[in-house]
């Protein structure tokens, strides 16, 4: 019997569902974690029908260190061949008027749970001499963003934090990719408090193939959909200041 894992973290809603779609599909058995157990369970018994795999779920909350620390555990002493960082979530806001339990659960979730997942797996992984490192970041991490300052700012670490993996990662046999959604039809927006900014949005399926045919071709990180490459890139040279007012001025009123 296959005992190796892909554990999907946000697998109640939105991409994660894409991601253990996929990942099933492919014949992986999967480990889904996110708050809503209830959720879970019915991604899960979809799976397991669906795909004949072994489908087990954790209801947890990842954005407390507490919380988190058994599930970390558990992931670390597993036979882990992918981990989908997917969890996280943004506000939108002006940043003083955000509720600062929420700034901290932000962080916490988007740069402190990928970040101790990511250290679980990888030791693991470069032992077997193979597995996946899939983090969710966005097109929010390219430029300064207000009024989602918390969220680029977690965002642009998790870039940055997974290309220095993949080269960390070259030659063990280890893939890490960074997968940069722009706006995608999820609950993100109204999760996030805002749910007109954006409204040209993908679908999480074509995020899901994004990420693995860049994962296939080796790359460190990948911006999904022409259109939000395209806008990823265009202020590139821009002075920063001139970035976070593009973005401010995009956020509002694309
Ligand atoms: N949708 C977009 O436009 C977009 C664009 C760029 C990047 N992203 C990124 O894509 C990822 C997935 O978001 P989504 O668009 O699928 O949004 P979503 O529909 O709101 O889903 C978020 C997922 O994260 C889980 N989650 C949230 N807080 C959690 C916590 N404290 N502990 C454990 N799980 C938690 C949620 O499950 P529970 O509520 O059950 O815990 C849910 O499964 C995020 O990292 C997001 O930043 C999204």
């Amino acid at each position: 019997m296959d005992t190796s894992w892909a554990v999907i973290t946000g697998a109640s809603a939105g991409l994660g569902v894409a991601f253990a779609e996929h990942l099933a599909r492919g014949g992986a058995n999967v480990l889904l974690a996110a708050r809503r157990g209830d959720l879970l369970e019915e991604q899960a018994a979809r799976l397991r029908s669906r795909h004949g795999v072994q489908a087990a779920t954790r209801a947890v909350d990842l954005a407390s260190a507490s919380s988190r620390a058994d599930f970390v555990d558990e992931v670390r002493s597993l036979q882990v061949h992918t981990l989908v960082n997917n969890a996280g979530f943004g506000s939108v806001g002006r940043f003083h008027e955000l509720e600062a339990d929420r700034v901290a659960r932000e962080v916490s979730l988007d740069v402190g749970a990928l970040t101790e997942l990511s250290h679980a797996v990888a030791g693991p992984m470069i032992h077997r001499g193979r597995g996946a490192i899939i983090n969710v970041a966005s097109t929010a991490a390219f430029q300064p963003m207000p009024e989602m300052a918390v969220y680029a700012a977690a965002k642009g670490y998790v870039l940055q934090f997974t290309i220095a993996l993949w080269e960390e990662l070259h030659d063990t046999g280890v893939r890490a990719v960074a997968i940069c959604p722009g706006p995608t039809h999820t609950d993100f927006f109204a999760n996030a408090g805002d749910d007109g900014v954006l409204a040209q949005r993908r679908s999480p399926e074509q995020v899901v193939a994004t990420t693995f045919a860049a994962l296939e071709r080796h790359q460190p990180f990948v911006v999904d959909g022409m259109r939000n490459r395209a806008l990823a890139f265009a202020n590139r040279f821009a002075p920063r200041s001139v970035q976070a007012r593009v973005a401010k001025r995009v956020l509002r009123h694309s």
